[in-house]
């Protein structure tokens, strides 16, 4: 990673799209609409790659601290996830991800639809909590 690439992401508080993926007929519920459970896949894996790029290195999940679905989402919406960190403690990492969808029915139309918190720990390779290396903003 470039320097100038670390600086960007220790921000706290500022967002990167780091997913933007189709919500497809497989995601759905019984209903029809897209299922609240992929949308919080999408948001963990959004989140994640925030929380590696801090940490250098592997995470786990510990905490959603919050999720919270604002609108329904559609099949064929464009779904985007845009996270920033938060928070960066000793060892552990909270990132914040705003999920965005473009209506397929409305190309023109970009909607907040879901926000989460989400706390990551940076593991070493047995799997304990890594202390993060310092972080120049
Ligand atoms: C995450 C895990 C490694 C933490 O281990 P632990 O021994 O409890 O670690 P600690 O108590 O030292 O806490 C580590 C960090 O997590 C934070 N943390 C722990 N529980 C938390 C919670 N409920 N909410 C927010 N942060 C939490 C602590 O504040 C600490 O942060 P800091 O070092 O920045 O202050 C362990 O609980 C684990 O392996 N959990 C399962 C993870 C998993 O399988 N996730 C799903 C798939 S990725």
């Amino acid at each position: 990673m470039q320097d100038s690439d670390q600086q960007t992401l220790c921000k706290l508080g500022e967002r990167q799209m780091t997913i933007r993926v189709l919500a497809m007929p497989a995601d759905t519920n019984p209903s029809g609409d897209i299922f609240g459970g992929w949308l919080m896949s999408q948001a963990d894996v959004g989140g994640s790659i925030i929380a590696v790029q801090v940490s250098q290195g592997r995470v786990v999940t510990v905490a959603v601290n919050e999720f919270l679905f604002i609108k329904p989402v559609f099949v064929g919406d464009l779904v985007s996830c845009y996270a920033g960190a938060e928070k960066i403690g000793r060892t552990s990492i909270t990132v914040q991800v705003d999920i965005y969808a473009e209506r397929s029915r409305d190309p023109n139309t970009k909607e907040l639809v879901a926000k989460a918190t989400i706390t990551y720990v940076a593991v070493d390779d047995d799997r304990k909590p890594r202390v993060i290396g310092p972080i120049e903003c």
